[in-house]
């Protein structure tokens, strides 16, 4: 156990659970809210779908190894951990909520997510549903820095979902390393099981974002024609060189290192101007602005 004292997190990257948050949800926002886009538009929605019972299921997974952990700066970080991932749920399930209207089956969408994840729950051991957790922890600090680092991704959005998103990725960096610490050194997982669960998070998570984005696209009445151009044009805006995953893929790689911590590299560059802006203006949308302006 690393005693308190040792925790390599920054002391400016505090984990702070910021609940009540206004973005606006309610409002008249676009259905194809990324630039009129539907690919990339349902790109993110699809990933907000999974995100209520993903991250109840991160908490349940950290929760197994509380009674554990004696260190007590980790303590309270696992405690705001938890906090973060509960209010991530509740916004992104007001969120869900617009997709619902649109037709999108959200509830079967949860179910079978949670159908799925108590059968793993069931059949593999607390170090395997932890290394999950850990893994995806590192999928979403890399996607908080792949969606704001170059502005053009983000750059037609929609303000309030992109603000909605930039709080997101605010607090999955701040978060990022809890679930690996508990890993490491609670739980004492081996390095095998840590790159064994994120060979599995890497191949399931994709394939169910897309499996659900082709379930939108036929909800949108899109005939076969169009999902496949869609399809084509938008795997090659996710994989071209230069696109959304390619440039971040030393990112992803650094996991499988012996030794890795999530806070030997990734700071967010723009993670001090969100914290400013919000903390002079408390407006979770001047502060999205904010820090989707920083990006190259
Ligand atoms: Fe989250
Ligand atoms: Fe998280």
């Amino acid at each position: 156990m690393e005693p308190a004292g040792q925790n390599p997190r920054p002391a400016h990257y505090e984990i702070v659970p910021r609940q009540g948050l206004d973005f606006g949800l309610d409002g008249d926002i676009p259905k194809y809210w990324l630039g009129g886009d539907p690919f990339k538009t349902r790109f993110f929605d699809a990933m907000s779908t999974l995100f209520p019972e993903g991250e109840k299921f991160f908490i349940t997974c950290v929760r197994d190894y509380r009674d554990q952990i004696t260190d007590p700066v980790l303590n309270q970080e696992v405690k705001d951990f938890m906090r973060q991932e509960g209010q991530h749920g509740m916004v992104h399930t007001q969120f869900n909520n617009r997709l619902k209207a649109q037709g999108v089956g959200v509830d079967g969408i949860e179910e079978q997510m949670k159908r799925i994840l108590g059968r793993i729950r069931k059949i593999m051991p607390r170090t395997f549903t932890l290394g999950q957790t850990a893994a995806a922890e590192h999928m979403t600090a890399i996607m908080a820095h792949s969606f704001f680092h170059r502005r053009e991704v983000m750059e037609d959005a929609d303000p309030r979902i992109r603000a909605m998103y930039a709080w997101h990725a605010v607090e999955e960096i701040e978060h990022k390393a809890v679930a690996y610490d508990v890993l490491t050194k609670v739980a004492k997982a081996s390095y095998f099981m840590r790159i064994f669960t994120m060979l599995y998070v890497s191949l399931i998570f994709p394939l169910h974002t897309f499996m659900i984005m082709s379930h939108m696209f036929k909800v949108d009445g899109f005939g076969w024609r169009q999902r496949a151009g869609l399809w084509f044009k938008g795997l090659w805006w996710l994989y071209k060189p230069g696109g959304l995953y390619l440039p971040v893929i030393p990112h992803y790689l650094k996991y499988y290192v012996p030794g890795y911590h999530p806070w030997k590299e990734g700071k967010m560059f723009s993670y001090e101007r969100w914290l400013e802006v919000f903390g002079q203006t408390n407006d979770p949308i001047a502060a999205g602005n904010a820090l989707h302006a920083t990006g190259i």
